[in-house]
């Protein structure tokens, strides 16, 4: 059979208000054509983010009923821990709110003025909670990730000639080694099996710990048995625990591949560590058996790990995203290459080459479609990035619409839809304007600056 079908009945929905596109237009104005600031229920296909918006399936709301919310030594927190360590064999496993509690507490422990962490590409919460400590924060990539056109089946992966060369110079400053899997920032790339075994190999060497950004390490995994040579025949299951024994902790964010709204956690195999990321715990995020969670959270988190690694639905996942992509490339609309496991990332420099960087061509195709068709899209490029540490603004190395796939959420007539609105964008694309900022906040302006289209 040809036909993928959405491996999953619906039996809930959630209504979507069909809005004309005159009163997009004012929705649009009063909102400053920043869509950070549009109500959600002002959109019609929510792509925004892939972050805590997955539909969670009936058992895991059967488990929400079973959830025990005792303070200390609730079952929910056992059966938690025990899914975790079914995938993820680390000694510690540490609930936290969401991922970037567990950066915090992570990043708390090991940074500090004088350290650098290293990653393939750091997340921007990641990135920031290391550089609140003082330390840097190193993207390592390889250089094939950088660039958006070029094909390649890991573009994730982590320069290794570079590592070695910082940990060779520097051992002693790099408290821990990370990489982000997948890789989000740059295009939702994966990481190669080879290239985790390298960074572990390494970090062993230089007796460094290994720890995984692993969001998305479901996705991961799944791309390295489609795409690895070796792994065609290993489960899913099988590669997500060879992935974890080259690396000696991770942090995660359980909101993309636990499958569930909200949630988090930190495992590790040090004791010391795991000790000290406890004490923190409790000082903001709460007990060790809940660390910011319910015990209903809990529960929904260990049975989406059991979902999230099933074949039929990873399958039905990775097509439903390069399903998208191959209908923006067959119809010539430039997209990062190949397509990402958790998102499409349109290249709004390419696709609309009349717009300068710093007209901000990302931000007028993420306008463009929310007029078209009511889809919220993200900016990724010199509004999300151009702002300079000095007041200046610089062109941000790529201009990207990042379309992000909702896990179990959007059906393919959804997804035809948004294809036939970037048709409908295409055919005007040279009349799109540009975009200047009338008011913007010191940091992170993308999510409340203003913006106006400047006169074609
Ligand atoms: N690491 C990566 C690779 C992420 O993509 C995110 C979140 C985090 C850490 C932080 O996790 O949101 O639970 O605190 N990414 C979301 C996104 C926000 O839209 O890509 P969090």
């Amino acid at each position: 059979m040809q036909t993928i079908i959405e491996p999953f009945r619906i039996k809930s929905v959630e209504p979507i208000r069909l809005t004309t596109r005159e009163e997009r237009a004012s929705i649009l104005e009063a909102a400053h054509y920043n869509l950070f600031d549009v109500r959600s229920e002002d959109v019609m296909i929510d792509l925004l983010t892939d972050s805590g918006t997955a539909a969670m399936s009936a058992d895991q709301w059967g488990g929400v009923m079973r959830g025990d919310e005792s303070y200390a030594g609730s079952p929910s927190y056992e059966r938690f821990e025990a899914a975790v360590k079914a995938l993820m064999p680390f000694e510690h496993v540490i609930p936290t709110h969401q991922g970037r509690a567990a950066e915090r507490i992570l990043m708390g422990l090991v940074g500090g003025a004088g350290r650098v962490i290293p990653s393939n590409t750091h997340f921007d919460t990641t990135r920031a909670n290391i550089e609140a400590t003082g330390a840097e924060a190193r993207d390592l990539v390889h250089a094939d990730g950088l660039d958006p056109a070029l094909d390649r089946p890991f573009k994730g992966n982590m320069d290794l000639d570079r590592l070695e060369a910082l940990l060779d110079a520097r051992a002693a400053d790099v408290p821990l080694v990370l990489c982000t899997i997948t890789n989000n920032s740059g295009g939702g790339q994966p990481v190669s099996m080879a290239n985790l075994e390298g960074i572990g190999a390494l970090c062993r060497r230089y007796d460094v710990p290994f720890v995984l950004d692993a969001c998305r390490f479901a996705e991961n995994a799944y791309f390295i048995k489609q795409r690895e040579p070796g792994y065609a025949d290993t489960s899913v299951e099988a590669i997500v625990r060879e992935m974890f024994s080259h690396a000696d902790g991770m942090t995660m964010s359980a909101k993309k591949d636990g499958l569930v709204n909200m949630g988090g956690w930190i495992a590790l195999n040090d004791d010391a560590w795991a000790e000290a990321a406890r004490n923190q715990l409790i000082l903001t995020e709460g007990f060790p058996t809940y660390g910011g969670l319910s015990g209903r959270d809990l529960e929904a988190i260990a049975i989406g790990l059991q979902e999230v690694v099933r074949e039929d639905y990873l399958n039905y996942r990775i097509a439903s995203t390069q399903y998208l992509g191959d209908a923006l490339t067959d119809r010539g609309i430039p997209i990062v290459q190949p397509v990402g496991g958790h998102a499409v990332y349109v290249d709004a420099k390419a696709f609309l080459p009349h717009i300068p960087p710093l007209h901000y061509p990302g931000q007028s195709l993420a306008v463009a479609l929310f007029l078209a068709g009511g889809i919220r899209g993200c900016e990724i490029g010199s509004v999300m990035f151009g702002k300079q540490p000095d007041g200046s603004e610089a062109p941000a190395a790529m201009e990207l619409v990042r379309l992000a796939i909702p896990r179990r959420v959007y059906t393919q007539s959804h997804i035809d839809y948004v294809i036939e609105c970037f048709e409908e964008v295409q055919a005007q694309k040279e009349q799109l304007p540009g975009y200047r900022i009338t008011k913007e906040p010191p940091q992170l302006r993308h999510f409340t600056a203003h913006f106006a289209p400047r006169d074609a």
